[in-house]
């Protein structure tokens, strides 16, 4: 038998099993396309062989293409010889039997076979449009002839992860296999039940076709969405060549489209995002064999927006989960506030009531320490000082378990001065969550200098486990997300002063591809919070660049949304920012006060004095040891302040406009702006040597 290292066949009676084998997701890596069509060809000429089976070893049946090899010049099979040809051309049928994740040409590869069968817990889909392609192994063609063009529209433009029994539904799947049983002896049995059946049934014999104007009404609905990108809308183009034209020529459109996008520079940075995410996993000064506690029993301390948030983060991964707060009053006012946003979410459609109703069943309100005290992680949320937190660490400590493991949520306080309050530094870490808690996939792991390797694992761990990123901080002022975002912070309003406006500043990040400008995402914060941080900061450093205009507007009592106020107006029960010539005549004033001349601003200066001024501050974190890789940065930023995915992330960004760039003009303004803009030691090297920002070797994590 032509059995290649990553697959193999085996013989079941009158069924030929082809397994393929490429660890961990079993990828379209080399050798796998090959091996399919080797076994299915000599399966095809085995007159003791009636039918196939395609099923995946290990955790998977198949991810989709091997993400590695794109953009790297590699050979593809010609169109009429891949896999996916030569399933839909073989004369005997072929079952594909899922688990695990049949996604991107994996789910192509399924979809060219004659029939598909699932277990339950399986996942399909198109996510190619996530890393910047369009699924181009026939995808666009097939899934509008299953499950029509609407669906396939928005299946492959958001490229979601559907469920076997939905799938089911949909008619992408044929048979879902029973629970509890073997999932191949299910797929061989299917197998013989059809094996004698002709003609076989191929999805590209199927026919479909969709009233023209959903394409546009789809092209119209994603595009703010999808605004800076091509790749969504080659994935609507694609699928309209399936609906107007025959097959063969929607696949050739649908590879030409593929072509293109390939190279994009939007394919390659959402690459480098994808693989970015993973590598944040990775604690490489760690000890091989560090375990992390599998936490089963959580508890959340401050019932306010932080820590219900978290607590509903629990809760919503199936923790059962205690919240306590110092009086019964903020636990019922934290509680109502929970049940409001849930309900909130049951009202826009995206969380079923009965769902809603077993995730409330979950959040137990606690009113006194005795009641956590036999829980393995506690989350402290409370107020964000360090005479308030101090003394509930020294509380936890005295009654919870030893080994239980005491997390805080501080956005910025000295993680070692919290431990030290207690008998157990090294259970104790930072789990700093970003606003709301519950939707921000973020999760800053911060490791004071005391930490066990364990704590940190199960940190990390238990982010993920509740649908977080967790990246790994040094214990620094601001730890590495906010520390790194916070020149960026100063600069939007020292730009106020010298002649922008914030609705300017925002249409230029918005242009750039945020979900929200900075200053409209400040007034939904409330911009009390950074005015308390700017105090402190000012308190204890002589050289701290104040920022009169915006503790102008919080003496004014303009605190953001929540007071109607803020860098904008708003009107009452409704939360768009309109621009306010109030908010123009103190930035006016302010900066007459002050003497600073006015000038104009391109979009360009705007974008760059943001941004560069925090690219600069995350090459300081990465000399100083606070962070492993560059591209843990990049991972805080997409996932903490929605900085545009296809963008790549902060550093990969500036590695576009090229490092001696971003180097000369941080050089040039730190010559008319002074210290602030004093270009760190690693980001000269760097630029000397020419080495791309991503590439930066940072100092061994302190
Ligand atoms: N190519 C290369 N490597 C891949 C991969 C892929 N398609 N999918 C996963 N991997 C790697 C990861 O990088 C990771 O490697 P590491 O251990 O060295 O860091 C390892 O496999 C395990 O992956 P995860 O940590 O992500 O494992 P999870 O269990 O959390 O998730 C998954 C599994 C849902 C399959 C997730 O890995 C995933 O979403 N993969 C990408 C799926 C995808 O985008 N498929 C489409 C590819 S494009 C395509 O098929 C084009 C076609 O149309 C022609």
């Amino acid at each position: 038998m032509p059995d290649s290292p990553v697959v193999r066949l085996e013989k079941d009676g009158e069924i030929g099993v082809i397994i393929v084998n490429y660890p961990p997701v079993n990828a379209l890596g080399p050798g796998v396309s090959e091996g399919i069509i080797d076994n299915l060809n000599t399966t095809n000429a085995d007159p003791s062989l009636k039918a196939m089976v395609l099923i995946g070893d290990g955790r998977s049946f198949i991810a989709g293409a091997d993400i590695r090899g794109f953009g790297t010049g590699r050979k593809r099979a010609p169109i009429g010889q891949r896999t996916y040809d030569v399933l839909d051309a073989s004369p005997k049928p072929v079952v594909a039997a899922i688990h695990g994740f049949a996604l991107g040409g994996g789910l192509e590869n399924a979809m060219a076979c004659h029939y598909r069968i699932a277990v339950t817990s399986a996942k399909v889909g198109l996510p190619e449009v996530l890393i910047g392609i369009l699924p181009g192994g026939g995808g666009t063609q097939r899934l509008p002839r299953l499950v029509g063009a609407q669906t396939a529209l928005e299946l492959i433009t958001t490229g979601r992860h559907v469920p076997a029994p939905e799938a089911a539904r949909l008619g992408i799947i044929d048979e879902i296999a029973p629970d509890g049983g073997s999932l191949r002896a299910a797929a061989v049995a299917y197998a013989r039940s059809i094996a004698a059946t002709r003609p076989l049934p191929r999805v590209r014999d199927k026919t479909v076709s969709a009233d023209p104007a959903i394409f546009g009404a789809m092209r119209k609905s994603i595009a703010h969405k999808a605004r800076n990108q091509k790749a969504p809308y080659y994935c609507i183009d694609a699928v309209e060549a399936a609906c107007t034209r025959p097959f063969d020529d929607g696949i050739q459109r649908e590879a030409q489209l593929f072509a293109e996008l390939e190279t994009s520079d939007e394919a390659k940075a959402l690459r480098y995002a994808f693989f970015a995410e993973r590598e944040v996993a990775k604690l490489p000064d760690l000890p091989a064999t560090t375990a992390a506690h599998d936490v089963a029993n959580p508890a959340v301390i401050g019932a306010g927006t932080m820590g219900g948030g978290i607590a509903m983060a629990f809760a919503d991964f199936g923790y059962d989960v205690k919240i306590m707060d110092a009086n019964q009053e903020a636990l019922d006012r934290g509680m109502q506030r929970i049940r409001n946003n849930y309900a909130t979410s049951v009202k826009r459609g995206s969380l079923a009531e009965d769902e809603m109703q077993r995730r409330l069943a979950r959040i137990h309100p606690v009113a006194s320490y005795q009641h956590i005290s036999d829980c393995d992680v506690v989350v402290e949320a409370v107020f964000e000082r360090m005479d308030v937190k101090q003394p509930i660490f020294a509380k936890l400590d005295a009654v919870m378990p030893p080994n239980a493991f005491l997390f805080s949520n501080t956005s910025a306080l000295d993680m070692d001065e919290l431990a030290a309050v207690t008998k157990r530094p090294d259970r104790i870490a930072g789990t700093h969550f970003f606003s709301p808690a519950n939707v921000m996939k973020l999760l800053e792991v911060v490791r004071p200098s005391k930490a066990s390797p364990e704590t940190l694992m199960t940190a990390m761990a238990l982010g993920r486990r509740i649908g977080k990123i967790s990246a790994m901080a040094g214990n620094t002022d601001g730890f590495v997300a906010n520390r790194s975002r916070a020149p960026f912070n100063s600069e939007m309003v020292i730009l106020l002063e010298e002649g922008c406006l914030p609705e300017q500043v925002d249409r230029v990040m918005v242009d750039f591809g945020y979900p929200m400008g900075p200053f409209a995402v400040g007034d939904l914060a409330g911009l009390d919070i950074g005015a308390e941080g700017r105090k402190r900061r000012a308190a204890t450093n002589p050289n701290y660049r104040k920022l009169p205009i915006a503790d102008k507007l919080v003496e004014m009592g303009r605190y953001g949304q929540k007071t109607g106020a803020g860098w904008y107006r708003y009107e009452t029960g409704d939360r768009t920012p309109h621009p306010d010539p109030d908010v123009a005549a103190v930035i006016k004033s302010l900066a007459a006060e002050m003497g600073v001349p006015q000038k104009a601003f391109t979009d360009s200066e705007i974008l760059r004095r943001l941004l560069f001024s925090s690219v600069n501050e995350a090459c300081r974190i990465l000399e100083e040891g606070k962070a492993y890789r560059p591209s843990d940065i990049d991972v805080m930023w997409l996932h903490g302040f929605g900085f545009p995915r296809y963008r790549g992330g902060l550093m990969y960004w500036a590695d576009g406009i090229g490092v001696r760039d971003v180097y000369n003009q941080i050089a040039a303004w730190h010559q008319q702006y002074g210290d602030r803009w004093a270009p760190s030691g690693l980001l000269r090297d760097l630029a000397q040597t020419k080495t791309p920002l991503r590439e930066a070797k940072p100092a061994p994590f302190a």
